[in-house]
């Protein structure tokens, strides 16, 4: 077992783990922010998508070492104060999960674009999001959901 420091949503945690152990599972079974979903284990899926450095990241392939060393983690849980971030909201509006497992990772895929490119249009929105999966087939939503957050500010009535 290795004790590692790591920071997450603006929070220092310490934790003791087997080397190479999936930081999926450090968030999930040791820190308890099981917003973070586990669907395939192996890079495919996306539900496990966090952020490293404002980076989205699969935590499920990303040994726990990955996100040592002073690194910015964020997860669905840290995205906002108050759940209120412009996707959150959206998400929302356009009642865009279906059974909603996915959903944190497809939001947090979203924030990432939407922090490198804040007016993506349709097109960029779908090659960009391509990379995580849903099981319903919520895309049209969740596509619909992106742009509405884009349109900020975005009312809850
Ligand atoms: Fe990590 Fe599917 S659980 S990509």
């Amino acid at each position: 077992m290795v004790v590692y420091t790591l920071k997450i949503n603006n929070e220092k945690h310490v934790v003791e783990v087997d080397e190479g152990t999936p930081l999926l599972w450090v968030l999930r079974e040791h820190l308890g922010l099981t917003g973070t979903k586990y669907g395939c284990g192996i890079s495919a899926c996306g539900a496990c998508t966090v952020h490293i450095n404002g980076t989205p990241v699969k935590a499920c392939v990303m040994p726990v070492e990955g996100a040592v060393d002073g690194k910015e983690i964020t997860t669905i849980e840290g995205l906002s104060k108050d759940n209120d971030h412009p996707l959150q909201k959206a998400w929302i509006k356009a009642q865009a999960p279906q059974c909603g497992y996915c959903q944190s990772g497809q939001i947090m895929h979203a924030a990432a674009l939407l922090d490198k490119n804040p007016t993506p249009n349709r097109e960029e929105i779908k090659q960009y999001m391509n990379d995580i999966l849903c099981r319903c087939g919520t895309y049209l939503r969740i596509l619909d959901a992106i742009e509405m957050a884009i349109e900020k500010p975005i009312s809850m009535k």
